[in-house]
C-alpha cells in the first residue's frame, strides 16, 4: 500500500514539474482537405470531394451556449480557403472573410478561430473563399449550440440538405463560374442529399417528439419541404427561437443558408415510415424516412418555445437610420452599366469580367461600406428586388427582424428571401463592431457581383 502510494505521489510530482508540452494548448484541428464520398447509388464510384476532416458534411460541431468554440483551420488543399461561422454573432476577426476580416489561409497554412458562441441555434459552417466552388464541392458542416436546459424531446437530428451536379461517372461537373448559372437561378444539382445520403433513413418510434435542424447547404437551391406522418412545429428560424411556436404549414421554404428548427411528433404507424419531403412542382421525394420500429408514449400538448438568446428583442423602429439595398441585374433585365473595381463599366464589359448583378449600382465589393453605422444604432433596411430572380440576402455577424405587410417584426433571422419585385423590409441593430459583409447567398450570384458590406461603430 505504502509502496503505491508513495510510487504515484511521486507520479503526481513528476507531472506537475515537467513543462507543459508545447502543444497541449493548440486548438483541436478542423482540416480541409480533398476526401471521397458515396454519394450516388453503390452501381457509380464514389464522388471526390473537398471536406473538412474528409466527410461532407464535415464534423458536427456541437458545444453548450456561451461556451469559446476553438478551432485550428489547416488547410490541405491545392488552393487558398477560410471559414466563416454562418450566424454565429461572433468577434469580427472570427468571421472568416478573406480580404474583409483574415488573410486567405494558403496551401499548408493554419488559422486559429476562436469565439464565444453568444447564441443557442442551429448554425453552419463554410469556406467562404471562391464559395461558389468550394462549398459546392463540399466545405460545409453543421455548428449546434445547445441550450442550457434541454427541451423535451426523444431524439436530436441535424438534416443538412445539399444538391449536388454530378456527371456519369459521379464526380463533381466543373464549370462552377459559367455565366448561364451565375445570371440566372445559380447552379443547380442532379443530386439531392441529406447529410451527403440521397435516401436517408433514420429509426424513430410512433408518438417521439424530434428536434429536427434543417440546414440548406445548397450554392443556390430554395426548397420546398413538406411533412408526411409526422405534425411538425416550427421553433426556430436561422438558429434563434420563435416567441411562440407555429405550426409546420403544408410546405415551407428553406432558402440557401437558412435554418429551420422544428419539433415534429411521429405519428406513422409502425412498420411506416414519417418523411420529409422535398416538394418540386406535382411531385414530392423523400429527403428523410423516419423508420417507425415501435410505440413509445405520445404527448398531447404542443411544444413550448424555446428560451429566446440574448439581444432578441426588436430596436424601436422611429429611431432607425433608414438603408436601401437595390438588386438590379441578372438574365432579363441585364445590367446596361454599373460601377465596378476599375470604374463605371458597360454592361457587356462586366460581363466579360463575369460580373452580371449590382447592389445599389455597384458589381462586387465596393471600397467603401454601404453605410457606417454607429455601434448600437438601429437600421431598417430595405431589399429592394428588381430582378426577375429570387435572392437569399445575408447579413454577417447579425440578426435581423423581418417586417411583415403591416410592418410587425417577425421571424429573426440572418438570411432573408426576396422574390422578385419584392421589397423585403428588416429591422435590427448594429450591436457588434466590425466590418460586415452583406450578400446574395446564391454563391453564384455573389461572386458574380451581389456582395457590399457594413461598417459598425
Ligand atoms: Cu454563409 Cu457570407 O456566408
Ligand atoms: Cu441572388
Amino acid at each position: 500500500m505504502i509502496q503505491r502510494r508513495t510510487f504515484l505521489t511521486g507520479t503526481t510530482a513528476a507531472a506537475v514539474l515537467t513543462p507543459r508540452p508545447l502543444f497541449a494548448s493548440s486548438p483541436e484541428r478542423l482540416t480541409a482537405r480533398p476526401g471521397a464520398v458515396q454519394l450516388a447509388p453503390p452501381e457509380y464510384p464514389s464522388t471526390e470531394i473537398w471536406s473538412f476532416d474528409g466527410l461532407s458534411p464535415g464534423p458536427e460541431l456541437r458545444l453548450p451556449q456561451g461556451v469559446r468554440l476553438e478551432r485550428r483551420l489547416v488547410n490541405d488543399l491545392p488552393e487558398p480557403t477560410s471559414i466563416h461561422w454562418h450566424g454565429i454573432r461572433l468577434d469580427n476577426a472570427m468571421d472568416g472573410v478573406p480580404g474583409v476580416t483574415q488573410a486567405p489561409v494558403e496551401p499548408g497554412g493554419e488559422f486559429d478561430y476562436a469565439f464565444i458562441c453568444p447564441d443557442a441555434g442551429t448554425y453552419w459552417y463554410h469556406s467562404h473563399l471562391k464559395a461558389v466552388e468550394q462549398v459546392e464541392r463540399g466545405l460545409y458542416g453543421a455548428l449546434i449550440v445547445e441550450e442550457p436546459d434541454k427541451p423535451e424531446i426523444d431524439g436530436d437530428h441535424v438534416l443538412i440538405l445539399d444538391d449536388w451536379r454530378l456527371d456519369a461517372n459521379a464526380q463533381v461537373m466543373g464549370g462552377f463560374d459559367n455565366g448561364h448559372d451565375l445570371s440566372h437561378g445559380g447552379r443547380l444539382g442532379n443530386v439531392v442529399t441529406t447529410n451527403g445520403s440521397m435516401d436517408l433513413v433514420l429509426p424513430a418510434r410512433q408518438g417521439d417528439r424530434l428536434r429536427l435542424r434543417l440546414i440548406n447547404a445548397a450554392n443556390a437551391r430554395i426548397f420546398s419541404l413538406g411533412l408526411r406522418g409526422m405534425t411538425g412545429w416550427i421553433v426556430a428560424t436561422d438558429g434563434m427561437p420563435l416567441a411562440q411556436t407555429r405550426p409546420a404549414p403544408d410546405r415551407f421554404t428553406l432558402a440557401p443558408a437558412q435554418r429551420l428548427d422544428l419539433f415534429v411528433d411521429i405519428d406513422a404507424e409502425p412498420g411506416e415510415d414519417a418523411t420529409l419531403l422535398d416538394v418540386v412542382g406535382e411531385d414530392s421525394y423523400a429527403l428523410t424516412s423516419f423508420r417507425v420500429t415501435s410505440s413509445g408514449a405520445s404527448r398531447k400538448t404542443p411544444p413550448a418555445a424555446l428560451p429566446p438568446n440574448l439581444l432578441s428583442d426588436p430596436p424601436d423602429e422611429t429611431a432607425a437610420l433608414p438603408l436601401t439595398v437595390r438588386m438590379e441585374g441578372g438574365a432579363m433585365r441585364w445590367l446596361t452599366e454599373a460601377d465596378a473595381a476599375g470604374g463605371r463599366k458597360s454592361g457587356q464589359e462586366l460581363a466579360a469580367d463575369g460580373l452580371f448583378w449590382a447592389l445599389n449600382g455597384y458589381a462586387g465589393r465596393p471600397a467603401d461600406p454601404l453605410a457606417k453605422v454607429d455601434l448600437g444604432q438601429a437600421v431598417l433596411l430595405d431589399f429592394v428586388n428588381d430582378t426577375m430572380w429570387p435572392h437569399a440576402m445575408h447579413l454577417h455577424g447579425h440578426h435581423f427582424f423581418e417586417l411583415d405587410a403591416e410592418g410587425k417584426p417577425g421571424d429573426f433571422r440572418d438570411t432573408t428571401l426576396v422574390q422578385p419585385d419584392e421589397t423585403r423590409r428588416v429591422l435590427f441593430t448594429a450591436h457588434n463592431p466590425g466590418d460586415w459583409l452583406l450578400h446574395c447567398h446564391m454563391l453564384g450570384h455573389h461572386a458574380s457581383g451581389m456582395g457590399t458590406w457594413l461598417r459598425v461603430g
